[in-house]
């Protein structure tokens, strides 16, 4: 990693937070994905455990899943040696640098935040301020490595735009500090929906059928595929206006074979729904199914996982570290 850091390949963040279990949504859309840039680019994926504290935890199962969520990185197949991959609350960098930026971001754009409104309706009890400076923790994560791409869903292209305009803002003041992260497009990840509202994107908060989760049993999988909801003319096609869940279907196919979706419409339009509903299944088990395994290995070795985290974690610090001392210096605190 300290070679490659000093390399000229480009730098890219990206992060997940460990509150619930890992969907398929979060593997198709995100995770597979960084498997094929661990080789071209640094590499940094964090385990966002702090972004996580602006909806209420419980603290024993955010403990498990934090720790868990780095065990899944490593059983999709990112490489722990390739990869910067550590828990956001060990390299305190990230915090320190959010305050500083706290008072370089104005009260009405974070207030423009749909992200915000969302939660806010969400979680009425408990709108906290977390929750609305929530984005510019995650501009300290991304400005912190200087980081030049970020592989981000639809959903958090408003919180890097900010982040954007945060950079700008602060090399303008004070010279040039920040690279000014750009959205990764390449090969993204596909977008997943609900199997029983195919309209809304698959959420790890959903747990009634609508999501499936990395850990989920074989059978459990193929439960949750059969009671998808489909349409009634029988017909397999990519249409997400009129016919969401089964292209919902075809996504999924498409994204965990590769085939594009015109290919996955070509093999399996004189199928009925039920066998595309098995066949679905079958390859999200055979596609998860190696990773349960090599997760399940390593939840039984705590040490292990604890050991690349205290490693990753000294790596990101040393980076995280010099250029917070820059910015220290630009703005008069050092
Ligand atoms: N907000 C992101 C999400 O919920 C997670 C995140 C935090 C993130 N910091 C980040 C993503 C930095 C990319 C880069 O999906």
């Amino acid at each position: 990693m300290v070679e490659s850091i000093v390399s000229d390949k480009k730098t890219i963040f990206s992060g997940m937070q460990p509150s619930g279990q890992i969907s398929l949504g979060n593997y198709l859309g995100a995770l597979k994905s960084w498997v094929n840039l661990q080789d071209e680019y640094n590499c940094i994926f964090c385990s966002v455990n702090l972004h996580s504290l602006t909806v209420r935890q419980n603290p024993e199962l955010l403990r498990q899943n934090t720790k868990q969520l780095i065990a899944l990185y490593i059983a999709a197949g990112l490489d722990p040696n390739k990869n910067l991959m550590f828990l956001q609350s060990d390299v305190y960098q990230h915090t320190q640098l959010s305050w500083i930026l706290n008072c370089y971001t104005y009260f009405g754009e974070l207030n423009r935040m749909t992200q915000f409104k969302e939660k806010s309706a969400k979680y009425e009890e408990n709108i906290n301020a977390g929750l609305f400076t929530y984005p510019v923790l995650m501009a300290s994560d991304i400005l912190l490595y200087k980081t030049n791409l970020v592989p981000v869903g639809e959903d958090q292209k408003q919180h890097l735009e900010l982040a954007r305009d945060i950079a700008i803002r602060f090399n303008k003041i004070y010279g040039e500090t920040f690279i000014v992260p750009e959205p990764y497009i390449g090969k993204v990840g596909a977008r997943i929906m609900g199997l029983l509202d195919p309209t809304k994107k698959m959420s790890k908060s959903d747990n009634n059928g609508n999501t499936i989760f990395l850990t989920d049993e074989p059978n459990i999988i193929l439960n949750k595929v059969k009671r998808a909801v489909t349409d009634s003319d029988n017909q397999i096609r990519f249409d997400t206006i009129n016919k969401p869940g089964i292209s919902n279907l075809l996504s999924i196919y498409s994204s965990i074979t590769q085939k594009t979706i015109l290919e996955s419409e070509e093999e399996l339009k004189n199928k009925g729904y039920g066998d595309l509903k098995k066949i679905v299944a079958e390859v999200i088990i055979e596609e998860i199914l190696p990773i349960q395994e090599k997760f399940k290995e390593l939840c039984k070795n705590e040490d292990y996982i604890n050991e690349i985290l205290k490693q990753n974690a000294i790596k990101a610090q040393e980076i995280a570290d010099k250029n917070l001392n820059e910015v220290y210096k630009k703005i008069g605190i050092k």
